[in-house]
Formats: C-alpha cells, sequence, structure tokens
C-alpha cells in the first residue's frame, strides 16, 4: 500500500466496495491512517504473506499490487514468490482479478531496449498463467490515472525503468 495514497483513490471511486490496504511499515501505515478516513477502507499493519492466506478462499474480487518490493516479483526470485502469488490465487472469487503494476530496470541501469522489456514481459505473463490466470490485457506503464509516491518516481525516468500492467483474472 505504501502511504496509501492510490488506495484513497480508488476507494472514493467505488464507495461500495471494501478496500483493505496492507503495509509491512508501521509509520507507513500511520500516515494513510491520518488521512483516510473513508468508511470502506481498512489498513492492515503486517506482511502481506501472513495476512492474505487468512482471507477465506475465493472471497476477494480483486487484489491490486503496485510496484511490489523485488524480493516479491524479481526473476531471479521466481521460485520464492510464486507460492505466494498461488495464495493469493485461492482467495479470489472464480472471475477474480489480479492487476499488477511492475517495473524492469537494467542491472547496470542503462536504458532498457523493447527487446529486454517484450522478453520480459512474456515471462512475466508466463509466470502468472501458470498459476492459472488468464490475461485480460496488459499495457506499457501503470494505469494513467494512478498516482503513488513510487510510480510519479518511475514515470520520471521512462527510459531506465519501465513500467508494465498486467490485467489478469482467475479461470
Ligand atoms: C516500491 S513500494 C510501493 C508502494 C506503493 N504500492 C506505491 O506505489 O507507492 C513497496 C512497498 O511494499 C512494502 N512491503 C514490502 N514487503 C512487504 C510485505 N511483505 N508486506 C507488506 N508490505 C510490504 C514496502 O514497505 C513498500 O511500502
Amino acid at each position: 500500500m505504501g502511504d496509501g495514497r492510490l488506495l484513497e483513490i480508488l476507494a472514493k471511486r467505488k464507495p461500495s466496495w471494501m478496500y483493505i490496504g496492507i503495509e509491512i511499515h508501521n509509520d507507513q501505515c500511520i500516515q494513510a491512517r491520518s488521512r483516510i478516513t473513508l468508511p470502506n477502507v481498512l489498513i492492515i499493519n503486517g506482511s502481506f504473506e501472513d495476512i492474505v492466506p487468512t482471507f477465506l478462499n475465493e472471497s476477494i474480487d480483486e487484489f491490486i499490487v503496485v510496484l511490489p518490493d523485488p524480493t516479491y516479483i524479481d526473476q531471479k526470485k521466481e521460485e520464492q514468490w510464486k507460492p505466494f502469488y498461488n495464495s493469493l490465487y485461492l482467495k479470489l472469487k472464480k472471475q477474480g482479478r489480479l492487476q499488477l503494476v511492475t517495473e524492469l530496470t537494467d542491472e547496470l541501469l542503462e536504458p532498457v531496449s523493447d527487446d529486454q522489456y517484450s522478453v520480459w514481459a512474456n515471462w512475466l505473463k508466463s509466470c502468472f498463467v501458470s498459476l492459472g490466470f488468464s490475461l485480460m490485457c496488459q499495457h506499457d506503464g501503470a494505469p494513467r490515472q494512478y498516482i503513488s509516491r513510487c510510480i510519479e518516481q518511475f514515470r520520471g525516468d521512462p527510459k531506465r525503468i519501465r513500467m508494465i500492467t498486467l490485467n489478469l483474472v482467475k479461470k
């Protein structure tokens, strides 16, 4: 969730939906709680690895994962993070959605070429397809209306930090 700016935008847009923001750092949760007073937002301080498994299976309409820490999406750590997304899959209702916004950077922080980006995007999609998701659509960059500290920072360096948005659905 970070500081919860995006969570607030989303929750204002759909007041009949309940939104749960998860963040491991308490200072971010304090910031978010001090600003967000919406009745449809619950902020939980903890690790999503501990919290998501406590949700009932097939109870969640959508997970929105925006710029997860590399530990939870890095290509070299695939075997470590895949079980987490598998548990997230189980918690989604049938036809439930996962929106993932993530980024590719070059190890030497050189600009990311179109080829590198396309190979990486194909690998990323294949990971989620292997978990049982179908790809509804994908976009370069983060959704235009999304604002967060990290998204704004990454948008400032689009050649070296290339974001992608995958909209996935549980089959
Ligand atoms: C790159 S930031 C993105 C934050 C936010 N989504 C944004 O766009 O500004 C990653 C966030 O994930 C949090 N985080 C890292 N590991 C976590 C975990 N296991 N459970 C919950 N939050 C975690 C970090 O504290 C940080 O706020």
